[in-house]
């Protein structure tokens, strides 16, 4: 797909949003997902999701430390946001000691390796990997957070990953991570680098929901 760039008079997280919308879409509506969310799957499926993002957010978390001095990555490094603390609390609810045992699927591996292979100097790389994540589990993962509960009967002890309060209210805090990345000042190459690796990101996620699928054999 072409990389649309923002204009002067259209900024960076308008530029972001609109090039991600299919790929957005698309994941909503992937096997895996669009059975999560209607309540047709069950706890385990949230657990082995869970596992995946323990794996992911362990990677994510250290690429974004690692490159936490970028500046375009001091300007949306929060360790509010960090999750792995929060996994390990949910999936220990969920699995017991179990799931230390469990390697993450291929898809998941794959994505890791290529947030190990991030170093300090990828902010663009960094900044794309964080804002496809964490901006959609403070959005869209309350919606799903809301199913587990409802349709799979997960406790709250189980939904720490979903529990964003530490960073105060949602919407305030969408808007000033969105300002930061208007106040970026990227170079139009650093631009494209960011908003390629958002939709590759997709892809990383998308695949991962294919292994998942296959696993519950959905596919
Ligand atoms: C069933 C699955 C999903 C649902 C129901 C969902 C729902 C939503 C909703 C309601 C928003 C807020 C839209 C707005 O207010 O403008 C949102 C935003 C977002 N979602 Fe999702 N989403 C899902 C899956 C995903 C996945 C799998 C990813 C990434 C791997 C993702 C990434 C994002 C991002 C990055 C945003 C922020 C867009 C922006 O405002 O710039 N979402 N999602």
């Amino acid at each position: 797909m072409t990389t649309t760039l923002p204009t002067t008079s259209e900024q960076l997280s308008v530029a972001l949003k609109a090039q991600i919308a299919t790929a957005h879409t698309n994941a909503e509506n992937s096997r895996f997902m669009a059975n999560l969310g209607k309540g047709n799957l069950d706890r385990d499926a949230v657990a082995e999701l869970t596992l995946q993002y323990f794996h992911i957010y362990s990677a994510l978390e250290a690429a974004v430390r690692r490159a936490a001095k970028h500046p375009a990555v001091a300007l949306i490094f929060d360790p509010r946001l960090e999750r792995v603390d929060a996994l390990t609390e949910d999936l220990t609810a969920l699995t017991g000691a179990a799931w230390r045992n469990e390697a993450p699927l291929a898809a998941t591996q794959r994505y890791v390796s290529e947030l190990e292979q991030l170093g300090p100097e990828d902010g663009p790389e960094v900044v794309a990997h964080h804002y496809v994540r964490y901006l959609g589990d403070i959005a869209g993962g309350q919606v799903l957070a809301r199913v587990f509960r409802n349709e799979y009967g997960v406790s709250e002890d189980a939904l720490h990953f979903y529990d964003f309060s530490t960073v105060g209210k949602i919407p305030p805090y969408r808007a000033k991570y969105k300002a930061a990345l208007d106040n970026m000042n990227l170079t139009g190459n650093e631009q494209t680098r960011l908003i390629d690796t958002a939709e590759h990101v997709f892809v990383l996620n998308q695949a991962v929901f294919t292994d998942l699928a296959a696993l519950r054999g959905l596919n």
